[in-house]
Order: C-alpha cells, then sequence, then structure tokens
C-alpha cells in the first residue's frame, strides 16, 4: 500500500489525473473503474485538460463505473450516468459503447448484475480503479455490514450516506435509500487501485481503512490485502494518520 500525502484538493486531483493518464499512455486499451461524487470531480477536470492538451486519447479506452442509484433514470440529473456524462464523457472522445455504467432501472437487478459482471470479465477485467470513500469507510456503495459482499449487487443504503449524498438533492425524501454497485471482490480484482480523499470528514475512514482491523464493518480496510493500491489523501483527511 502506497500512501502520498499532498496539500490539498487540487494537488490530489491534479496527481490522480496524472496517474490516470499514465495508465492510458501506457496502455491505450485501458479497463478503467470510475467513481462519481465530490472527490474525483478535480481529476476529471485534469483529464479532460490533459485530452484537451493531445496527451492523451480515449479511442481504445473502456470504462467501468461503480455504482448507480437504484430508480434513477439517464436523464435525472442526480444519476451517476448523468454526472459522468456531464463532468467527463462529453469532453472526450471516448464512444459510447465503450462506456458501462449499472443500470439502475433494470427491472431485474440480478440479473443487471449478472450482466455486469460479465461484461468486466469479457473485457479482460480492471486495469485501474478509481475509488473514493464514504465517512463510514464505504467503497463503491459496499456499506459498513457483518460480512464482504463479493459481486455487483443491490445495496440498501447507510442512514449516513443518505444524509450525506442528500447534499445534491433538493429535499431529503428525493435521496435514493438503494444502488445498484460492483463488490468487494469486484473492486479488489482491479490490477490497481487508487483511492482519493479529501477533507477532515474523511480522517477516520482513512485511518481505519490503512491502520485498522480489516473487517467488513469498514469496508475500506480490506485494501490492505490488495498488492498494487495507492492512496492520495490531501493533509485533513490524512490528519489521522501520524
Ligand atoms: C461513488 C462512490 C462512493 C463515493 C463516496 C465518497 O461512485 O462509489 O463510494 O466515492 O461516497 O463520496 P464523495 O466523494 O462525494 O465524498
Amino acid at each position: 500500500m502506497r500512501i502520498i500525502c499532498v496539500d490539498d484538493y487540487d494537488e490530489m486531483s491534479k496527481k490522480a489525473a496524472n496517474i490516470v493518464a499514465s495508465q492510458i499512455i501506457l496502455k491505450p486499451d485501458s479497463i478503467l473503474g470510475l467513481a462519481t461524487g465530490a472527490t474525483p470531480l478535480g481529476m476529471y477536470k485534469y483529464l479532460v485538460k490533459t485530452y484537451k492538451d493531445g496527451h492523451i486519447d480515449f479511442e481504445q479506452v473502456k470504462t467501468f463505473n461503480l455504482d448507480e442509484y437504484y430508480g434513477l433514470d439517464k436523464e435525472n440529473k442526480q444519476s451517476y450516468y448523468y454526472y459522468m456524462h456531464e463532468n467527463f464523457f462529453k469532453f472526450i472522445n471516448i464512444s459510447k459503447e465503450s462506456v458501462n455504467i449499472p443500470n439502475g432501472m433494470a427491472k431485474d437487478i440480478y440479473q443487471e448484475s449478472l450482466e455486469y459482471e460479465r461484461k468486466i470479465r469479457q473485457c479482460g477485467g480492471i486495469d485501474l480503479q478509481v475509488l473514493g470513500i464514504g465517512r463510514n469507510g464505504h467503497i463503491g456503495f459496499n456499506e459498513p455490514d457483518i460480512k464482504f459482499e463479493a459481486l455487483t449487487h443491490m445495496v440498501n443504503l447507510d442512514e449516513q450516506t443518505i444524509n450525506d449524498n442528500s447534499r445534491f438533492f433538493d429535499s431529503m425524501e428525493d435521496v435514493p435509500t438503494k444502488a445498484i454497485s460492483m463488490g468487494i471482490k469486484t473492486i479488489m480484482h482491479a490490477r490497481k487501485i487508487l483511492l482519493l480523499a479529501s477533507g477532515k470528514e474523511k480522517a477516520d475512514a482513512i485511518y481505519g481503512a490503512i491502520y485498522g482491523k480489516i473487517t467488513p464493518k469498514l469496508p475500506a480496510s480490506v485494501l490492505q490485502l490488495h498488492p498494487d493500491v495507492m492512496f492520495i489523501v490531501d493533509k485533513e483527511a490524512a490528519s489521522k494518520l501520524n
């Protein structure tokens, strides 16, 4: 596990974008695992800039997003589909067919999950998985639990996650309580993992993920077992590490 502490959100974003860009330069047909939320927004901005400056090409890249809210369609401004298009995909030369995001409107979520796993396998697996982290230590939407859920599945979101996510919605009633998420095994199978965290509200989760016991009660702690994982954390998120 490599831990890189940086000054602030901007430096975290720049470093993360550089790592993703290097991955694409070294392997133009990379399979990227992508995250949403507030944390990777700066990284996407820098990646778009790197693309516009002519340094990277997404023509052969394929992407798989970690998760999607259950019950939100693609046009819904709060859906992760919408987020990815508005913040990233519409600015780069990636084809529609190369983008994969779980379908939160699928009638049969179990089938949708199996199909998502099949697609990832068919592409040869994820080369680089980008992760954020919840205040409760969740990765993807794998919430604290009594066991690690292995594969893509339907999740009941934690009360804390619902509260945290409510900042993006008009009212509490609009916040979805369920999501479809890659599982821990799906994430752990990625060849490389890059976790980003910024802000003091992530400090406890970051401490637990790095120094805590490996437990499904803090899902990110499982990353201690991954052979190639890098955390990029800003000063505030790293504040409990020393
Ligand atoms: C999003 C995701 C979540 C977020 C986490 C942190 O695709 O998988 O695990 O990374 O909830 O969210 P932010 O970045 O908004 O603090």
